[in-house]
């Protein structure tokens, strides 16, 4: 299996790093020297050197696709071309690209991750991919998840600063601070998934205690929250 990476950047070379512990990688983009040195990954300049590939991964920003697409069409020659670039919709890959496919995903790819797909059959095509799938069920659904999948790492990482910077204000040292986050926002994410919200906090709360005094702090920041996520859905709109 080659798989071909279009714009080995950021994303595009996370993609890489995890496609290439089972498939061979083709990563293309201008400036070879700056991909990381990586076993199974072959780094070219020109998009027409990727042409041995099965299957082509789209990681290059919209604008940058669009001007590209009739080039990539031309390489591709009718096999599967999955775009990650947000906001370039089906109907306009469809114009130039023959078997087109979107999908999303956030850098956590690059060690195991999650990956979004539309349609759903998409994923037959990420098979390769160390990954778990999200099958949307519209297009309008994956382009949400620009924001709730792709960026919301970013966003939360803000949070997690808050919690170290809270975690060290009281006396916890920097490693310990983060060992501790880490199990917080991951045991949050299982709890609420296995129990919902009332009932982890039924489990977790003593009358009078101290979850319950932080729980009253803390409904200020939700509405903060929500915002950006949605401020940043809304953006996919504009690309
Ligand atoms: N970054 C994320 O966390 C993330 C998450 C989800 C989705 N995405 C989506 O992924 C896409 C890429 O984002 P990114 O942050 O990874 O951007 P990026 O770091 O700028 O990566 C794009 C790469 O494309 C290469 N490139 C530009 N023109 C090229 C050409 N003609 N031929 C070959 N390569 C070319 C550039 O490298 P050279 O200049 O060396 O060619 C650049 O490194 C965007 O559409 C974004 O919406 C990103």
């Amino acid at each position: 299996m080659r798989v071909a990476i279009i714009g080995a950047g950021n994303l595009g070379t996370a993609i890489a790093m995890n496609a290439s512990k089972n498939a061979e990688v083709i990563a293309v983009r201008r400036r070879k020297d700056l991909f990381p040195e990586t076993k199974s990954v072959e780094v070219v300049s020109e998009i027409e050197e990727a042409e041995k590939a099965n299957v082509f991964i789209i990681t290059l920003k919209p604008q940058v696709f669009r001007k590209n697409m009739e080039l990539i069409s031309k390489v591709a020659r009718g096999k599967p071309v999955v775009s990650f670039s947000a906001g370039v919709r089906l109907e306009e890959m469809l114009r130039h690209i023959e078997n087109p496919f979107r999908a999303m995903t956030n850098l956590g790819i690059e060690e195991r991750g999650t990956v979004a797909c539309y349609p759903p059959e998409t994923s037959e095509h990420l098979s390769f991919l160390d990954a778990d799938f999200i099958y949307c069920e519209s297009e309008r659904e994956l382009d949400a998840m620009t924001s709730f999948l792709g960026s919301s790492p970013a966003i939360i990482s803000k949070l997690f600063h808050a919690f170290i910077i809270s975690a060290l204000h009281q006396g916890i040292s920097y490693n310990n601070a983060i060992k501790a986050g880490i199990s917080a926002f991951h045991s949050a994410a299982y709890l609420y998934s296995k129990y919902g919200l009332d009932e982890t906090i039924r489990r977790i709360t003593t009358p009078g205690g101290t979850t319950a005094e932080g729980l009253r702090l803390v409904a200020g920041i939700e509405k903060g929250f929500m915002d950006s996520l949605i401020g940043a859905s809304r953006r996919v709109d504009e690309l």
